[in-house]
């Protein structure tokens, strides 16, 4: 076990910050899904209005997390990926991660530009308001169905991440899922057992 954990890489670890914020984002990013799902049938208008502003309130702090998750990687980079993996799987990851944040910006984005240009005020945390409420209903639906269709994009890549990560975890159990699962043992710990 520890030879191949030596075998994988000097700095088998993403920092507790980066850990810690994808955990969060992936929480926030299921419980802000959980308040949308309900906006694609018949509400009352009340409700909706309402949950406009808590879903933007999640939003909004998923955007923070997301700048400050971007500043940590482009930082302190990610650990390298084991050599024996194959380059095709390697690039694909790449593919995959970089996807993801790109993404979850546009996704943020039309977010916004839905909220702008909502008939009623969005306001996140009911302290920032987006909107007057005076928007065009179509733009509108412009930007709500970039929106919509970037969530399911979104979650198709969740599923393919998490099918990768478990391959990973489970099958391989090269320590690639550990980087960002593991909590439990310190980087300076998991660098003096690679020495
Ligand atoms: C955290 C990531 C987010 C996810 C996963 C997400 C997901 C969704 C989904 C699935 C819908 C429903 C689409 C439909 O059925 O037509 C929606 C609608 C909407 N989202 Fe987001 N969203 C996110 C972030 C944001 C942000 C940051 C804002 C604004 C600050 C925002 C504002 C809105 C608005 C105004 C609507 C339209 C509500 C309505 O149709 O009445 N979203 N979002």
């Amino acid at each position: 076990m520890k030879n191949k954990r030596s075998a994988l890489n000097a700095n088998a670890d993403y920092r507790v910050a980066q850990k810690v914020i994808h955990w969060l984002m992936a929480i926030l990013i299921i419980g802000d899904l959980y308040v949308a799902q309900k906006f694609g049938g018949v509400m009352t208008d009340v409700d909706r209005f309402e949950s406009r502003s808590d879903h933007a309130t999640i939003g909004t702090v998923v955007a923070v997390l997301f700048v400050l998750r971007i500043y940590l990687r482009i930082k302190h980079g990610a650990p390298p990926l084991p050599t024996a993996m194959p380059a095709w799987q390697k690039t694909a990851s790449h593919i995959a991660h970089w996807g993801l944040y790109l993404l979850i910006g546009v996704l943020i984005a039309t977010g916004i530009l839905t909220a702008i240009n909502a008939n009623s005020v969005v306001s996140p945390f009911g302290r920032f308001p987006l909107s007057d409420g005076s928007g065009l209903e179509s733009n509108f639906l412009f930007f709500r169905n970039i929106h919509e269709f970037i969530t399911n994009t979104i979650i198709a890549l969740i599923a393919i991440h998490i099918v990768g990560a478990l391959y990973h975890g489970l099958i391989k159990r090269d320590g690639v899922m550990g980087r960002m699962a593991r909590f439990w043992k310190s980087e300076k710990a998991v660098k003096r057992s690679n020495a």
